[in-house]
């Protein structure tokens, strides 16, 4: 598997606090099956820096080699919607899926409250400058499934990739969040499954490979495969 959303940076967000963390994340993500981890840590356009990233990720890749945890990690970010406003972000340090020029891709995510007003523009914005825009985690959006799929359908016309969380499926967020979540896994609307994980409650890299089995039942083996390997590994650029 190729996990594609995670908090696995020490200290850098809500994610893994301490080295210690990290590690038992990498840990346990490797002995699953997952083979590459994208670091994403929450980013703010004109505030956060990649040079930071870029270092926390070389440390932890280190501290991976020294304790023989053979899994590779990738750089990148989670950067809010609303800091994304065009005319402006574009001179910022941007941190791009696996920090590529080619392909470009950008995880982006938007408030629980739902998708706002001009979320469209910026996505097709992104789109328009050759940027594959990753929306995460689009079932968590609090507004009704009939709304939910009149926002989101045209986005996946103009490329817009969806990356469900894997919490979200395994109902770690309740009934509803996942009932969500099988309605767009059914209808087309995930490309990618990702554990967003953040090294504590609950949220580990198994919920990945916990749902993965879930994801088979609902979308067949092969779908199922995509979602977490040909599509990640597409999206960053990477052959393995
Ligand atoms: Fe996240």
């Amino acid at each position: 598997m190729i996990d594609i959303h995670t908090h696995i940076l020490p200290g850098i967000d809500d994610g893994a606090r301490t080295v210690k963390e990290s590690l038992a994340m990498a840990r346990e993500a490797w002995s699953l099956g997952i083979e590459v981890m994208v670091a994403t840590p929450h980013f703010l356009p004109g505030i956060d820096k990649i040079d930071n990233v870029r270092q926390a990720l070389i440390k932890l890749q280190k501290e991976l080699e020294y304790n023989s945890i053979p899994l590779q990690l990738c750089g990148g970010g989670e950067v809010e919607i609303s800091g994304l406003v065009p005319g402006t972000w574009e001179k910022e340090d941007i941190p791009f899926l696996n920090f590529t020029e080619t392909p470009k891709a950008l995880l982006v995510e938007f408030p629980f409250s739902g998708l706002p007003k001009g979320a469209e523009e910026v996505l097709y914005h992104l789109v328009k400058m050759g940027i594959t825009p990753v929306l995460a985690h689009p079932e968590r959006a609090m507004i009704s499934k009939k709304e939910l799929l009149r926002r989101i359908t045209p986005l996946r016309d103009e490329g817009v990739v969806f990356q469900i969380d894997a919490p979200s499926l395994v109902g770690l967020w309740g009934r509803e969040i996942k009932e969500r979540t099988e309605m767009l896994i059914e209808r087309g609307f995930c490309h990618i499954m990702a554990s967003d994980c953040h090294g504590r409650k609950g949220l580990m890299p198994r919920m990945l490979s916990d749902a993965l089995t879930v994801l088979e039942r609902l979308a067949g083996e092969e779908k199922a495969q995509e979602m977490v390997w040909d599509n990640p590994l597409e999206i960053l650029g990477l052959s393995l």
